[in-house]
């Protein structure tokens, strides 16, 4: 059943404009969104992926209103982002929320947990302040703290994953429809980083809430998420169902895949790539050796991903892909799909 979109893109393009050295007064301009369309969907979890500087993280300053796009618009059921003010705009932050990703830089030492908690609750007047503790404690042990005092603590007290549960707590004080996570887990130990996606999937099917999940991590966004964007250079090459994303089987995957996303595949490490079937070659070696690094990437018009792309045709470098949904829900970026499913080939 496909649910609405709580928050949508609409041709969203950032621009930032950086000086070219320290001493020269030239700027150039950096596209860290290039007309991006995308839902994100009542309480799914959209998993989002990406090399660094794809523009991840800006996407999600874009979501959460923390800065506007260059063109194109930001919906928040229905509203554009751009037009909120005042009252109508401290609504909109308080429910849509972040966690980030240092949970030892996200919370402020000279606080006490309970005020840091209880910080959101009361600039959104959330509950009465007789009631404020009682509350904290609840989404303390929300996030699994079940100790009493725990609230009076000081966050350098606690270890890297008890802190992200500490802001995993924070962020939903505000009981938000919307919560960005960037990196959860990247700065944590892998046995704690289960934890921390188990308490994500738990509190986001209680508490029914859409979560933009952004991780380099393929293995976890697969687990985590309903859906799952691919980004190359800040433009969307794929938008997929988890069923077609299936790391698990990637030696006999029978979904079609954009070339950047199959690059991505290839990029995890197998344990034993003998025992995989259609794996022999990872590690360094999985990495294609036609693949040009994104420096030598010098191409203006048509695909971002030409230079690099291993099944590339001299049209791909002259004309911009367009989208094509190659199955329900299963959106693909590439020329490639629009000559396979129009059956002839260019030149
Ligand atoms: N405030 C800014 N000023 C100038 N350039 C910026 C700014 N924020 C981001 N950028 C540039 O935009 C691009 C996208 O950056 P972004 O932080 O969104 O990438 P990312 O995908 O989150 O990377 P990572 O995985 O390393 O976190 C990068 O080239 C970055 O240098
Ligand atoms: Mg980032």
């Amino acid at each position: 059943m496909d649910k609405a979109a709580i928050c949508s893109l609409e041709d969203v393009s950032k621009l930032y404009r950086v000086k070219k050295g320290f001493f020269s007064g030239k700027t150039s301009l950096i596209r860290a969104l290039n007309r991006v369309n995308l839902d994100i969907k009542r309480e799914e979890i959209l998993g989002l992926v990406g090399e660094s500087g794809c523009g991840k993280s800006t996407l999600a300053r874009l979501v959460l209103g923390l800065e506007r796009p260059t063109s194109g618009q930001i919906r928040f059921e229905g509203v554009d982002l751009s037009a909120l003010k005042g009252r109508e705009l401290r609504g909109f932050r308080k429910r849509a929320q972040m966690v980030f990703q240092d949970p030892f830089s996200s919370l402020n030492p000279k606080k006490t947990i309970f005020k840091i908690i209880s910080q959101p609750l009361k600039i959104h007047n959330i509950c009465p302040k007789e009631q404020l503790r009682n509350e904290v404690r609840r989404l303390l042990q929300m996030a699994g703290f079940s100790n009493p005092g725990v609230e009076d603590r000081y966050p350098h007290e606690f270890s890297g994953g008890q802190r992200q549960r500490i802001g995993i707590a924070r962020a939903l004080a505000t009981r938000p429809d919307l919560v960005v996570l960037d990196e959860p887990t990247s700065a944590l130990d892998v046995s704690i980083q289960a934890q921390i996606i188990n308490l994500i999937l738990d509190l986001q099917a209680s508490n029914r809430i859409s979560c933009l999940f952004i991780s380099h991590d393929l293995p976890i966004v697969e687990f985590v998420s309903h859906r799952i964007v691919v980004m190359y250079r800040g433009t969307i090459c794929e938008i997929m169902p988890r069923r077609a994303f299936m790391l698990s089987g990637r030696g006999e995957n029978s979904s079609p895949h954009h070339p950047y996303t199959k690059f991505l595949m290839k990029s995890i490490p197998v344990p034993r790539p003998q025992e995989e079937p259609g794996c022999e070659k990872k590690g360094a070696e999985g990495q294609d050796t036609k693949a040009l690094p994104a420096s030598h990437d010098k191409i203006r018009a048509g695909c971002l991903f030409y230079s690099r792309c291993p099944e590339r045709l001299g049209f791909c470098g002259r004309q911009e892909p367009m989208p094509v949904e190659v199955s329900k829900g299963h959106i693909i970026n590439c020329h490639l799909f629009h000559f396979s499913k129009k059956e002839q080939s260019p030149k």
